[in-house]
C-alpha cells in the first residue's frame, strides 16, 4: 500500500493504512433489518487504504485496481455520478460529520482484493476502513458498534441503498476464523470459533445480482407489511423479531399468502440462527449443516431470493460426501453459496462443484476458501 501511495502522490512519509475485511453469511438471510439474529464470518479478503492527512478540506483518492482518480470537497460534499466507487468514502465523511465529527482533508489510495459485485460486501468493508482512516487522521475516538452504524448510514442515506447493518457490523468487528453472532435489536454480538475439523467454502456463481436491490426493497416492504398486519391482533410488535412460529400459526390465515410466506421465512430463520448457535458451541457441524439447508430451501420457496445459479450450486454440494451443509447467501438472485465442508474432502469438494456447475450452466464457478 506504501509503494502505490509513493506511485500515486510521489512519497510515503507519515502514510496511515487501514483494512477492513469482505464476508460471508453462515446463516440468519434477511433477518437484519427484521431486527433478528444473523451470523456471519470475515473473509481473508480485505479493502486496504494507505493514507496521508492534508490541511485543507480535500479529499483526493486514488482508487489503484481501477486506476481512476477523482476527488471531494469536505465543504461541499455531493454524490458522484462519474466515479461511484468514492461515494463510498465520500459518504462516511458526510455520516461522520452528520455526527458531529470534525474532519481533516485527506490523499488516498485503495486497493483490495474482496471481490466486487459478488455478495461478498466489498462495500461494507470499502466504508469500514474509509472510517477507520478518517478516524486515524483526524484522531476521532470511534467506537467500533459506532463505525459499523456510520457505515450504514453511508450506504443508506448517502449512497442510496436500504441495507441492513450486518455487513458493516461484522466489517467492523469480526474476528478471522470465528462466526459472528449479532443480535441486530440490540447490537450484542458474541465471536463462536468455526468448528475444528470443517472449513467454511464460498462459490460464486459468477452471476451479477440483477434487480437486486428493487427486489430487496420489495422484500422489506413485504415484511413491514406483515408487522403492520400482525400488530392488530398482537401488542407490542415493533419487528417480526417479535413474532414466534406459533403466533404466526395463529395469526397467518388471516395474511395474504405472500406476506405469510415472506414473514414465515423470517420467524424460522431466527430461530435457525439460535439453532445454529448451539450447533457450533457444541462443534456439532452436521447440525449446523442441517440449518444451512433448511435456510436455503426457506430463501427458495417462502423469501424467493434464489436463483437458478445458486439452486444448482446448492444441489451439486448436496451430492458431494463431506459436505455438511450449503445455502445461498447475502441479499441473493445471483453472488454465492456458503458451503460447510469436512477438511479431509475440501480439495475434493472444490473440484466436483466446479465440474457439477460446468455441467449444469456451462459456466466456471469461483471458489473462495474462509
Ligand atoms: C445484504 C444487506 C444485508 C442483509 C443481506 C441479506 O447483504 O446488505 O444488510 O440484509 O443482504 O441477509
Amino acid at each position: 500500500m506504501r509503494a502505490l501511495f509513493r506511485e500515486a502522490f510521489g512519497s510515503d512519509g507519515d502514510v496511515t493504512v487501514t483494512k477492513a475485511s469482505g464476508r460471508v453469511n453462515l446463516i440468519g438471510e434477511h433477518t437484519d433489518y427484521n431486527d433478528g439474529y444473523v451470523m456471519p464470518v470475515p473473509l481473508d479478503m480485505h479493502v486496504w487504504i494507505a493514507g496521508r492527512g492534508r490541511e485543507d478540506d480535500l479529499v483526493r483518492v486514488y482508487a489503484a485496481d481501477y486506476g481512476e482518480w477523482a476527488e471531494f470537497d469536505l465543504k461541499a460534499m455531493e454524490y458522484d455520478l462519474e466515479h461511484l466507487w468514492v461515494n463510498y468514502p465520500q459518504g462516511v465523511a458526510w455520516a461522520l460529520a452528520e455526527r458531529g465529527h470534525q474532519l481533516l482533508g485527506a490523499d488516498l489510495v485503495i486497493s483490495g482484493d474482496v471481490p466486487i459485485g459478488a455478495g461478498l460486501s466489498s462495500s461494507a468493508a470499502l466504508e469500514v476502513a474509509s472510517i477507520r482512516m478518517f478516524g486515524e487522521l483526524s484522531g476521532l475516538q470511534l467506537d467500533p458498534v459506532e463505525v459499523a452504524y456510520t457505515g450504514k448510514r453511508a450506504e443508506n442515506e448517502f449512497v442510496g441503498v436500504q441495507s441492513g447493518i450486518m455487513d458493516q457490523f461484522v466489517a467492523s468487528l469480526g474476528a478471522p476464523g470465528s462466526a459472528l453472532f449479532i443480535d441486530c435489536r440490540t447490537d450484542e454480538y458474541k465471536r463462536i470459533p468455526l468448528p475444528s475439523g470443517a472449513r467454511v467454502i464460498v462459490v460464486d456463481t459468477t452471476v451479477k445480482r440483477e434487480l437486486a436491490s428493487s427486489a430487496y426493497n420489495e422484500r422489506r416492504a413485504q415484511c413491514e407489511e406483515g408487522v403492520r398486519m400482525l400488530s392488530e391482533d398482537m401488542d407490542d410488535v415493533r419487528a417480526l423479531r417479535d413474532v414466534s412460529s406459533e403466533d404466526l400459526e395463529r395469526l397467518g390465515a388471516s395474511l395474504p399468502d405472500l406476506i405469510l410466506r415472506r414473514c414465515r421465512h423470517v420467524i424460522e430463520e431466527n430461530a435457525r440462527v439460535l439453532d445454529a448457535v448451539k450447533a457450533l458451541e457444541a462443534g456439532d457441524a452436521e447440525r449446523f449443516g442441517e440449518l444451512m439447508y433448511a435456510s436455503h430451501e426457506s430463501l427458495r420457496t417462502d423469501y424467493e431470493v434464489s436463483s437458478d445459479e445458486l439452486d444448482a450450486l446448492v444441489d451439486a454440494a448436496r451430492e458431494i460426501p463431506g459436505t455438511f451443509g450449503a445455502r445461498m447467501t447475502g441479499a441473493g438472485f445471483g453472488g454465492c453459496t456458503v458451503n460447510l465442508v469436512n477438511e479431509e474432502n475440501v480439495a475434493f469438494f472444490i473440484d466436483r462443484i466446479k465440474e457439477s456447475y460446468m455441467r449444469s450452466t456451462g459456466l466456471n464457478a469461483i471458489v473462495y476458501r474462509v
